[in-house]
């Protein structure tokens, strides 16, 4: 009798990939595995119980255990090894055979790897996966993007493991090349503003309101049974009642201020740059996150650099009512920034995103999933070319209903002297949207003044240059 043959082969067995490996044996997928680590796999065989699971120690003996046309899923770390992984794969595999590089991967690297790739006949896929050891397996949400057909292969498999909503799965076609990665990366750069926000909400509960570590379990509670209910909101609840095994604190108090970051939030930044679409309180959280890293310089210029002279005061159910209002409206901006990102990003490099399918896989399973993502998928069906999501009558409803409380809160917190950068970025990307009239033309006049760059009138088509009354010298 013929050797059993796998549908699937995952090269990656930490905790992500041998949980998503379950996570697909648990739904009827018999899956391979290979690691360079072999002690992975004695982990997995260890740990695979009675599910159809199985072990390989060579590139070779995993290929040749695969059914053809093979579908190969990479949960390695994005870079280099991802390249080393595909030139030991590429020998070994046949025409039509399907790489999905299901980590972080930089978009760009996608695209170069599926051309690389289709000239020997084979596909490769940008596949996010967010959602975390847990997410991956018991339901992660999934961006795959690519080649249609190749995802109709693999359909039938990413929607059995993908987190549901209702009986909606967290998964959908994206659109072409490197959409997957691309959408994978903004998804990220939205979790890095949400992370600020949420932050700058504990720095001014903390020390503006005092309050404690059950208290602040409690706020957190209380917002996630409304409006802001999220993933985030939720996980820092917990946070807060978490008692540390070295000490007798909570572990909180006892966590270095200074937070690590993988990249994805500072591409989303470069590209919405590159791009020239504004997305600032992402860019306010990558910053915050490089600001955090200081954390000796920050040490000394506590001593150097003066604050306001008095404190402010305020009521503590005030503040936090403020507050809420203040998060709610900068969560909201979060989402518009991120979703003006994919817009573009679509039209640029082609990929035919649809906005509210992407909202709507969101709203299980990955990290910055959250019961606004309900209206925010709406939103984008009724209007799916609207120019920004704060445009989009309800929501245009929800930020005039907070905008009093996140103006209040900014007043606070810039009289306090205590740091907002996320939440002031989101009011000045409100109040600078809504403004019909900015600025800009004293910068054109400047332009054309010290360089020549010339200028554009607003009573006549046409580019314009003045002698301008220089100075002398
Ligand atoms: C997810 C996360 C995940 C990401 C981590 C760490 O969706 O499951 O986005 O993919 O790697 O959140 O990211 P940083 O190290 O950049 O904070």
């Amino acid at each position: 009798m013929a050797e059993e043959k796998y549908d699937f082969g995952m090269i990656g067995l930490g905790t992500m990939g041998r949980n998503l490996v379950f996570n697909m044996a648990d739904h009827g997928f018999s899956v391979s595995g290979f690691d360079q680590d072999g002690k992975q796999v004695d982990f997995l065989e260890k740990e695979r119980g009675e599910r159809k699971v199985l072990g390989t120690r060579s590139p070779k003996e995993f290929v040749e255990s695969l059914k053809q046309p093979r579908v190969i899923m990479l949960l390695v770390p994005a870079g280099k090894i991802v390249d080393a992984v595909i030139d030991e794969l590429k020998p070994l595999l046949t025409d039509e055979d399907l790489i999905m590089d299901c980590g972080n991967s930089h978009y760009t690297d996608t695209d170069a790897r599926t051309l690389a790739l289709a000239k020997h006949n084979m596909h490769f896929m940008g596949v996010g996966i967010s959602g975390g050891e847990q997410g991956a397996r018991f339901g992660p949400s999934i961006m795959p993007g690519g080649n249609k057909s190749a995802y109709d292969r693999i359909a039938p498999m990413l929607q059995a493991v993908s987190a549901k909503v209702g009986n909606e799965p967290c998964v959908t076609y994206l659109g072409t090349g490197s959409s997957g990665h691309y959408v994978k990366m903004v998804h990220n750069g939205i979790e890095y503003g949400l992370m600020q926000l949420i932050s700058e909400t504990y720095q001014l509960l903390k020390e503006l309101g005092g309050l404690t570590n059950d208290e602040l379990q409690q706020v957190y509670t209380n917002w996630n049974n409304g409006r802001l209910q999220s993933f985030l909101i939720s996980i820092t609840a917990d946070v807060f009642k978490q008692q540390d095994d070295l000490t007798n604190n909570r572990l909180i108090d006892m966590i270095l201020d200074s937070a690590g970051q993988k990249g994805t939030g500072a591409w989303t930044s470069e590209d919405a740059m590159a791009l020239q679409v504004p997305i600032p309180v992402i860019d306010a959280a990558v910053t915050a996150r490089n600001l955090s890293g200081l954390k000796d310089v920050r040490v000394a210029a506590q001593q150097k650099l003066k604050g306001p002279a008095n404190a402010v005061k305020v009521e503590k159910q005030e503040l936090i009512n403020l507050l809420e209002q203040a998060l709610y409206f900068a969560t909201i901006t979060t989402y518009a920034q991120g979703m003006a990102l994919l817009q573009r990003a679509s039209k640029e490099y082609n990929y035919g995103l649809n906005l509210a399918d992407i909202a709507k896989i969101w709203r299980g399973g990955c990290i910055i999933r959250a019961s606004l993502l309900e209206q925010i998928s709406a939103a984008y069906s009724q209007q799916p070319d609207i120019a920004n999501l704060m445009l989009s009558e309800g929501i245009a409803a929800e930020l005039a209903g907070s905008q009093a409380g996140i103006r209040e809160l900014i007043g606070i917190a810039a009289e306090g002297g205590i740091p907002v950068p996320g939440i002031m970025a989101s009011l000045a990307y409100y109040d600078t949207y809504r403004h019909a009239w900015l600025p800009a033309n004293l910068l054109q006049a400047q332009r054309d003044y010290f360089g020549a760059h010339t200028y554009k009138r607003n009573d006549r088509e046409g580019v314009f240059h003045s002698h301008w009354n220089q100075k002398e010298g």
